[in-house]
């Protein structure tokens, strides 16, 4: 044998010898366990592409059922509270009359979109949410690989309440993202009193979203969780830019809503850019617990991740079904 045919016969046998990485372990296994979390249950499921799957059927049941430590990341906007998504109020929306729904007039021609009136929940009401959630963070406890993230949504109104039964299940608060966004919740005058009070807002309108950033707690060093789960830490934007806690993103429009015409709808423009960052390696599943019209399984999709939903309605099963493919391809703006 030649030198040349030596030398390069060299890096073959090292790479042979040398055993796969631990980034090939983590991609392999995560292959594995990709194929076995989209057959759990017995519930009615739609594989929406390769990597996306959406089951129809009750977040926290399927939680019980999904072996622990299966999921790597959870991006969420849950129903406020409860009721609201309860088949008599759902009813009320889909009807436009009411309950807990605000159904706003139209407005220079446009439909505003209904908004939930959360300042109508009773305080029975507000304990069954903080129970509800409390079953929640439990279940995603036990779900998460150690180290993963969940980016849970909610409001001014309702997150101490939301973020503390999160905490109490055992999840390590890690910070709240804040996306800006003008919405027109709050702002009113007071009802029936506009003119005798026209300086006098009854709250201030709501123009940001919280989200509660919480981990699955881990022991050893950050490195080394990476290194065995691929989780841990949050996926830079570039070299010189981390993650960051405020994204500002206008309210979804046009024909975005067009293609998923769902009350609670998410922009894909701020989805894509949580769900890109709660994976730091790029490797694992991401979970949505409400999928609703399917918005972080799409944006998962167009970063290139694996991703799972559950929604308890028949109807916004269907629609994920259509506006999986528009919304993963769609493009997004600036703002
Ligand atoms: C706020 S919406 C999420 C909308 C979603 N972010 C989107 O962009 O389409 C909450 C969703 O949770 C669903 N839901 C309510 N309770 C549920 C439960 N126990 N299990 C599964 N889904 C539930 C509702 O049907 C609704 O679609």
């Amino acid at each position: 044998m030649s030198r040349l045919e030596r030398s390069a016969s060299t890096p073959m046998r090292r790479t042979k010898q040398r055993g796969p990485s631990w980034r090939e372990t983590l991609v392999e296994r995560q292959a594995e366990l990709w194929e076995q979390v989209r057959e759990v249950g017995e519930q009615q499921r739609t594989n929406l592409s390769e990597r996306a799957t959406y089951i129809l059927g009750d977040a926290i049941q399927w939680l019980a059922e999904l072996p622990p430590n299966s999921i790597h990341a959870v991006v969420t906007d849950p129903p406020y509270g409860l009721i609201e998504y309860e088949d008599k109020d759902h009813d009320k929306l889909k009807k436009g009359k009411g309950g807990v729904w605000r159904i706003p007039p139209s407005f220079d021609g446009a439909n505003r979109k209904p908004l939930p009136r959360f300042t109508v929940l009773s305080q029975d009401e507000i304990a069954g949410l903080y129970n509800f959630f409390g079953a929640l963070a439990y279940g995603l406890q036990r779900a998460l690989v150690p180290g993963g993230h969940i980016f849970i949504a909610s409001n001014p109104l309702l997150s101490t309440m939301t973020f503390h039964a999160f905490q109490r299940a055992g999840l390590e608060k890690r910070g709240e993202l804040i996306r800006l966004v003008q919405t027109l919740r709050g702002g009113d005058r007071p009802k029936g009193a506009e003119k005798e009070f026209s300086d006098v807002s009854v709250m201030a309108r709501s123009c940001w979203e919280p989200w509660g950033i919480f981990r699955k707690p881990f022991e050893g060093t950050a490195a080394e969780n990476l290194r065995r789960w691929g989780t841990g830490g949050l996926r830079r934007i570039s070299d010189d830019e981390p993650f960051k806690d405020v994204i500002t993103c206008s309210p979804t429009r046009g024909r975005e809503k067009e293609i998923a015409p769902h009350p609670s709808l998410k922009p894909q423009r701020f989805m894509r850019q949580v769900v890109r960052g709660a994976l730091p390696l790029g490797i694992g599943i991401v979970f949505d617990p409400f999928a609703g019209s399917g918005s972080t399984l799409a944006a998962a999709e167009a970063v290139g991740y694996h991703a799972i939903g559950t929604d308890r309605d028949m109807g916004y099963f269907g629609l994920a079904r259509e506006a999986f493919g528009p919304l993963s391809t769609l493009p997004v703006g600036e703002r």
